[in-house]
């Protein structure tokens, strides 16, 4: 039985503070709350696409230990594979320091640990769900060279993938774009790959053109509550689409930007023949439900929450 979408990626908890601002350095403030979260982008996409009706099954390594185990229970809980979560006893689970003022936004340190320890022999042993799926999403909390061989093996059996270049890296290899079918970042990611600033729409779209002579087949650059701009290299002459989004209140953003990628990653998937555009317009909109509410997975509507017309 071959899976929908396939996550090879980084399992994070979440160590949530919420303040009224963020912390300057050598500063002590007080918070209102506390909480652990289950996050890391890769997991975090993973669920978003489980919970939108995608078979999925998560390619990931936690650690031997108390948060490692409640990650695997948490994939059960929602209906995602856990054959290929590996647990080590060389490595802590992964943690992120997350602190989120009150205008929604955050501040986040990851210690990779475990997650760093996913390597060529956990790929190997995951090929014939990978090389089967229909779509295989990557980001940047592993080992860059695991990412990378995991999109050229999807690349090579035509899967199609999705990278998240994040957290970003300026020296990112070429070969990162030549394995993306959609190499989707938010602007702050298309800054750092491009040296450019991006501010506006315009600059976006003009960082997307860039990204995309780079070898990928589509772009994608997230720009928070003004939408995204979406190019594909099929149609190179005509300029980059603005997908806006309906303006929502903002409680929570972080991990916004996975919910999107989980959601497209569910629309590849199911819809393969819809255009990337109308796709990008639908998960903008599940991505808007999640910051609505505190957290990151907590955060994340499933198909039953969701207008039954994004399906
Ligand atoms: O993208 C949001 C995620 O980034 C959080 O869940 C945190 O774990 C960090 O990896
Ligand atoms: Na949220």
């Amino acid at each position: 039985e071959a899976f929908d979408v396939v996550v090879v990626g980084s399992c994070m908890t979440d160590l949530v503070s919420q303040a009224p601002r963020l912390p300057k350095a050598g500063e002590t403030i007080h918070g209102h709350k506390f909480f652990i979260g289950f996050g890391g982008k890769g997991a975090n996409q993973c669920i978003q696409a489980a919970r939108m009706g995608a078979k999925t099954a998560m390619v990931c390594k936690v650690g031997k230990d108390f948060f490692g185990e409640n990650y695997i229970q948490n994939f059960k809980d929602n209906g995602v594979s856990t054959d290929f979560v590996g647990q080590t006893a060389d490595s802590a689970t992964g943690a992120a320091s997350i602190i989120v003022n009150d205008a929604g936004e955050n501040a986040i340190v990851i210690v990779a640990g475990a997650n760093l320890l996913l390597g060529g022999e956990d790929l190997r042993r995951a090929l014939p769900a990978l090389s089967s799926a229909k779509v295989l999403v990557c980001q940047l909390e592993i080992s860059p060279d695991t990412s990378l061989q995991a999109l050229r093996q999807a690349h090579e059996n035509n899967v199609k993938t999705i990278f998240n270049p994040a957290p970003a890296i300026p020296d990112l290899d070429p070969d990162f774009y030549r394995a993306s079918d959609v190499f989707c970042c938010n602007e702050s990611e298309a800054e750092l790959l491009t040296g450019a600033a991006v501010a506006s729409i315009e600059d976006a779209g003009q960082a997307g053109q860039e990204l995309l002579r780079r070898g990928c087949s589509s772009v994608i650059i997230t720009l928070g509550s003004r939408g995204c701009v979406v190019l594909s290299a099929q149609e190179p002459s005509s300029p980059s689409h603005h997908v806006p989004t309906k303006p929502v209140t903002t409680v929570d953003t972080t991990g916004a930007g996975d919910s999107f990628i989980g959601a497209l990653a569910f629309y590849m998937a199911h819809f393969p023949t819809m255009s990337l555009e109308e796709m990008a317009r639908r998960a903008n909109q599940v991505a808007g439900v999640s910051v609505q509410t505190i957290g990151t997975q907590t955060s994340y509507p499933s198909k039953k929450d969701l207008p039954t017309d994004l399906f």
